[in-house]
């Protein structure tokens, strides 16, 4: 993401509705979070906010693994099918039960937005954390350790920002440790993956 991207969105702010079948394509963020869970995944997988499906799509074709890709915009869901994906209408991890998943990837809306620039679409959806840029990161890591299997691991991507030593309090908070697994420094940010596993 970057931050033409935003500017790109709310100019169309009054075109676009949630009718309209926007879906966040592969970026520089999906690849590293593809890296990382081709390096971490195992058993069942599932990817949180999946777009397009091509993340959760690489881990099933090139791992072999069983995995779920769910979105809040259900134009991604159907994107994901199309790949082949099981692709779930959901908002974040509320309909999986408990233990469900070994792995769970989540590369989250992250970029803070200024509540006066909002624009009322699915790339807004895709692309804002909120003011703090953590608005979706803070539910998920609260709710994560229910739907994650004993030994499990969870991929979080994390911008430099959305405050990296900020989300790295979150996750101390809901009990897991964190670990880099990927790194890389663009002009306007540096994304990392970690891997979180209950400490
Ligand atoms: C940055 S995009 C990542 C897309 C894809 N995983 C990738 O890496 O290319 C974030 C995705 O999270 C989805 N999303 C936003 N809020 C959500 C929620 N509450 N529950 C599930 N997905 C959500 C968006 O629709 C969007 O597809």
């Amino acid at each position: 993401m970057t931050g033409d991207d935003r500017d790109a969105g709310s100019g169309l702010a009054e075109r676009r509705g949630l009718d309209e079948a926007v879906v966040y394509q592969p970026a520089e963020d999906s690849g590293l979070l593809a890296e990382a869970a081709l390096e971490e995944a195992h058993g069942r997988v599932l990817e949180v906010g999946t777009g397009s499906g091509w993340v959760a799509q690489q881990i099933a074709e090139e791992r072999g693994l069983d995995t779920v890709g769910s979105d809040l915009n259900p134009h991604a869901a159907r994107q994901a099918r199309e790949r082949g994906v099981e692709g779930v209408v959901a908002d974040l991890l509320s309909p999986y039960r408990a233990d469900a998943f070994d792995t769970v990837c989540f590369n989250p809306p992250y970029l803070p937005t200024d509540p006066d620039n909002e624009w009322g679409d699915w790339m807004e959806h895709a692309l804002s954390g909120g003011e703090s840029g953590r608005e979706l990161i803070e539910p998920f890591l609260d709710d994560v350790g229910r739907v994650l299997a004993p030994g499990g691991v969870v991929l979080l991507l994390v911008s430099s920002l959305t405050g990296y030593d900020e989300v790295l309090a979150l996750v101390e908070d809901a009990g897991f440790a964190a670990e880099p697994v990927v790194e890389e420094s663009f002009p306007f940010e540096t994304l990392t993956v970690l891997a979180l596993r209950r400490a």
